[in-house]
């Protein structure tokens, strides 16, 4: 049944630490000193790891008000529709992970590192907001992160959440922005990437850079907003 393959409302589940590092084409060696905002961050083991390495790492959730046992239950729970949809579905590419066995295996165990280090950073690291309206002053990382939460979702999420969005990681971000991915989950690019690119245009440079990381089809590029000169 299709149902079985649904999840009504917010997907929260994380990315391990090493599909971040692919997903944005980060050099831990370039990322000494920076700072970093990771939006839209759910259970993903980067912001954990990256600070268990010593890096000055923030990540903000609407979900992040919750428990650590509720956000767990609610991970584990959308890990496990997520792993059967993937079964099902004959068009994703095997290569950072060989099934979704291992990719089930992989972002549980990712979830388990996020939740350790959430019942200690909650409300310090982990903090609950809104990406169109963090609580951040202007300039205040230098880089912003912002993974499987737009674009892909451009049949949920409109321009204007899109746009508010963007505008707000800018404010708050004093070098980068880069988000991941730009296609929808059958690999079309999303009818706001154009739109993105022209809104900016003489305000940053943007560019789309490809990835070493690619898991849905056509997803190997991100986009890349460069607010100042060698920031990173
Ligand atoms: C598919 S998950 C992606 C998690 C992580 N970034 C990754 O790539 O593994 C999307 C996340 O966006 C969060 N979210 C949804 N709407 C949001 C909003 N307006 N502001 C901040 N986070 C939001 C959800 O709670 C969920 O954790």
């Amino acid at each position: 049944m299709e149902n079985d393959y649904m999840i009504k409302g917010p997907i929260f589940t994380g990315r391990t630490y090493q599909e971040y590092i692919q997903m944005f084409n980060l050099s831990i060696e370039k990322l000494k000193g920076k700072s970093i905002l990771d939006c839209a961050a759910g259970a993903s083991s980067f912001t954990p790891i990256m600070h268990s390495l010593g890096f000055d790492v923030k990540a903000v959730d609407t979900f992040y008000d919750k428990s650590p046992r509720i956000l767990y239950q609610m991970c584990a729970e959308h890990l496990k529709v997520l792993k059967k949809a993937l079964e099902k579905k004959g068009s994703y590419i095997w290569k950072f992970y060989k099934d979704p066995d291992e990719m089930f295996r992989e972002r549980l165990k990712a979830c388990k590192i996020f939740m350790s280090d959430y019942k200690m950073g909650k409300g310090e690291r982990y903090i609950m907001a809104d990406v169109r309206e963090l609580p951040f002053p202007d300039d205040s990382f230098h880089l912003v992160l912002c993974s499987h939460l737009l674009y892909i979702y451009d049949h949920r999420l409109d321009w204007k959440f899109h746009l508010e969005s963007i505008n707000e990681m800018l404010r708050v971000s004093k070098g980068e922005v880069r988000i991941y991915p730009l296609v929808k989950e059958d690999g079309r690019k999303s009818i706001y990437l154009k739109r993105t690119l022209e809104h900016l245009q003489g305000k940053v440079d943007a560019k789309l850079e490809r990835v070493d990381y690619i898991f849905r089809p056509s997803a190997d590029e991100m986009l890349r907003l460069v607010k100042s000169l060698s920031v990173l």
